[in-house]
């Protein structure tokens, strides 16, 4: 571990600044969750609207009463199961948890990310980390630290590079502000974990209706993640069946489009025959798929296709997160 480059990122952050780190899921662009000026600075080099909220980044269990003013019996639960983990819990703000942090909103999101050089800065800051994904707003996550540095360059202070990121798509985030935990975004923790914990029924899915003022509620984006289009690539995308790629692939080369697809590993074996296209491949596999996802994506902008042409993953729930992604990518245009 590059101790001297943890001590000089936390004393950046003490100083106001914003530092980029790897976690297990993506890359985060963190300051100060208590510096007001610091936060706003994230926002900034994001080009994030003010209304959609940060995560807060802690070190262990015990920081989490210095910013929920209350931890439920299940938010302790799924805390001591999956923390530090890919899991980010949605609770009762205290009232000292500065709102240019949630948005404006009385609740407040965190999580422990489990990195190594994640958890040495946090230890070293000894606070609280406010950092969405280190990517321009509605752009695709980082999983690696040149990602970062192409989209950013030196309008961060510091990035510390700790490889790919291990699960490569964000954490999964749970709302515990109503009675039953809702899961508001999916993501590398798989809802069958969650299930071990909250048992079969324990879960709803989706939005959360907004008890205070339901009609300014539904204006305000309190997921950004969960806009229709996000996570976009540069290149248009359609998602198919893979049975109904060939005919697609033929329609679009016969415009004139230079097209190419983007498919499972062996997902070919014993369908019909593609036109001859660029391929671009994904483990076949949820876990590893997921992965790959973002840096496939990102590495077929660079050849700037007319439309890039997905295989549609299984509709299964290992692949829930997946194919959300892949869809609000696709949703852009
Ligand atoms: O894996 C991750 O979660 C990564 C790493 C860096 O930790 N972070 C991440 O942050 O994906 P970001 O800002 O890109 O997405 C955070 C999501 C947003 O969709 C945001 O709206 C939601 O968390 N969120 C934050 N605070 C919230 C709150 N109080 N209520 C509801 N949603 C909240
Ligand atoms: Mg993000």
């Amino acid at each position: 571990m590059p101790n001297k480059l943890i001590a000089l990122a936390a004393e950046r952050l003490r100083a106001g600044g914003v530092v980029a780190f790897p976690t297990e899921t993506v890359y985060g662009l963190g300051a100060d969750a208590r510096n007001e000026d610091a936060v706003r600075r994230v926002f900034a080099i994001k080009g994030r609207p003010a209304e959609h909220p940060l995560i807060v980044h802690l070190a262990e269990i015990d920081q989490a009463g210095a910013w929920a003013a209350e931890i439920t019996q299940p938010a302790r639960q799924l805390m001591a199961r999956f923390w530090p983990g890919p899991l980010t819990l949605v609770l009762p703000a205290r009232d000292d948890v500065p709102r240019v942090v949630t948005g404006g909103q009385d609740s407040v999101a965190l999580r422990a990310p489990n990195h190594p050089m994640a958890l040495a800065l946090l230890r070293k800051f000894s606070g609280g980390l406010a950092a969405p994904s280190a990517n321009r707003f509605g752009a695709v996550s980082p999983t690696e630290a040149w990602h970062v540095r192409t989209a950013f360059g030196m309008q961060v202070d510091q990035l510390l590079d700790g490889g790919p990121c291990r699960y490569g798509l964000e954490s999964t985030i749970v709302s515990l502000l109503d009675e039953r935990p809702r899961v508001l975004r999916p993501g590398a923790l798989p809802l069958s974990a969650l299930r071990e914990v909250l048992g079969e029924d324990g879960i709803e899915f989706g939005e959360q209706p907004n008890l205070a003022s339901p009609s300014v509620s539904s204006s305000l984006p309190r997921v950004p993640g969960s806009l229709a289009a996000h996570y976009a690539p540069a290149t248009p995308l359609e998602i198919h069946p893979i049975e109904a790629l060939p005919a697609r692939a033929a329609a679009l080369l016969n415009q004139g489009l230079r097209i190419a697809l983007l498919r499972r590993n062996q997902s070919l074996r014993g369908k019909p025959s593609l036109p001859s296209l660029p391929q671009f491949l994904l483990p076949a596999r949820a876990e590893t798929y997921a992965r790959s996802l973002y840096a496939r994506l990102r590495e077929l902008d660079r050849f700037a296709f007319d439309c890039v042409l997905v295989e549609a993953p299984p509709d299964d729930e290992t692949w829930w997160a997946v194919n959300d992604r892949l869809s609000r990518a696709a949703a852009s245009r």
